[in-house]
């Protein structure tokens, strides 16, 4: 009966000096295991006359209870107190501003930013496509049948015989008109892909697709809004210049040139001598288009234009390689911070 008491006393003192849940563990298996102290004792009662043993056996399974007991109230307080230090320690002031920025957008993001904010200053609607695209929106719709010529403009990944990773963000302008009629003004910027790779070609860049379309639309309203965003872009002094080009989804077509935001029109070597730079593709939408998707081509006229993204950041941060957009070198993309 000493020993039964003598265990408790050492066993409760071990608890209240227990500090961490991960030692209150191995005191239980000292205690309470298998060969534990008070299995030990229970062990014992053999060894004891046998009037004695039921009392002796019925105070050390108390003393086991007992100690139980106290073992799961300890653990629970000492978890509770291990929480509850460990929130305080790790404890994160959210409305503390971070001390460095943890990021920066990408040259070319920084680009697509200011163009769109310009262009939906200017009443576009912003409209997202899928990069993976039936040949019938990349090219059939926009006028450029199976086996058109067109089609060697632009280095296509196939899928399969009828999908394609899109070439163009033109290929929204017949999703769209498909589903809704005029007034139609909306920008549509994303990746698109080529088959193609040196220093100013990419096999993944990036365009801006815009696409007008409502009465009375003319190419002046197209000048107008490409010499708003140039001057906003490069400066008040840019000009914008029309060359006559050829798409098959606008008629007439131009190709569009800026005045070299290097040497303002002197020539230099960014322009390589001529003073201007050719930043995209635009035109007047070509009836057929129109009818294509279910517009009156009578009625309704439109412009749409395509932008390289990356050529633009390349020009307007004096970049030499497109290249160096998809390597993600941290030394480069930290200039943009
Ligand atoms: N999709 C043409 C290209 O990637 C660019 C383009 C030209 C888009 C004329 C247009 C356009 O919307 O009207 O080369």
């Amino acid at each position: 009966m000493d020993k039964i008491a003598e265990i408790r006393q050492r066993c409760m003192q071990a608890l209240a000096e227990c500090e961490k849940v991960s030692l209150l563990q191995e005191l239980k298996v000292r205690f309470l295991g298998k060969v534990g102290e008070v299995t030990s004792l229970l062990k014992s009662i053999k060894d004891l006359p046998q009037e004695e043993r039921p009392s002796f056996g019925a105070k050390v399974n108390q003393l086991r209870n007992l100690l139980e007991d106290a073992f799961a109230q300890r653990q629970q307080t000492l978890s509770e107190t291990e929480i509850k230090n460990k929130l305080q320690k790790e404890k994160v002031d959210v409305s503390l501003t971070a001390v460095s920025p943890w990021g920066a957008l990408h040259p070319v993001t920084l680009i697509e930013n200011k163009i769109s904010s310009l262009l939906v200053s200017m009443g576009f609607e912003v409209i997202a496509g899928p990069e993976i695209e039936t040949d019938y929106y990349n090219f059939q719709a926009l006028n450029i049948p199976q086996d058109h010529p067109a089609r060697d403009m632009q280095d296509t990944f196939y899928i399969t015989d009828s999908i394609l990773l899109r070439t163009q963000t033109s290929a929204m302008q017949a999703r769209l008109m498909e589903k809704k009629q005029p007034p139609i003004k909306m920008i549509c910027p994303g990746k698109v892909f080529r088959s193609d790779s040196d220093s100013s070609h990419s096999p993944v860049f990036h365009q801006i697709e815009g696409l007008v379309v409502d009465e009375n639309i003319t190419l002046c309203d197209l000048k107008g809004t490409l010499e708003y965003l140039a001057k906003n872009l490069f400066g008040k002094e840019t000009k914008v210049r029309f060359r006559p080009s050829y798409f098959p989804f606008t008629e007439p077509s131009v190709e569009v040139d800026l005045t070299c935001s290097n040497c303002g029109g002197k020539g230099c070597s960014l322009c390589k001598g001529t003073g201007w730079i050719e930043v995209l593709g635009a035109g007047m939408v070509n009836p057929a288009v129109l009818e294509n998707c279910g517009i009156d081509s009578e009625k309704y006229t439109g412009y749409a234009f395509g932008w390289g993204m990356d050529r633009i950041a390349m020009i307007k941060y004096g970049i030499p390689d497109i290249r160096l957009f998809y390597e993600n070198d941290q030394r480069f993309l930290k200039q943009f911070e």
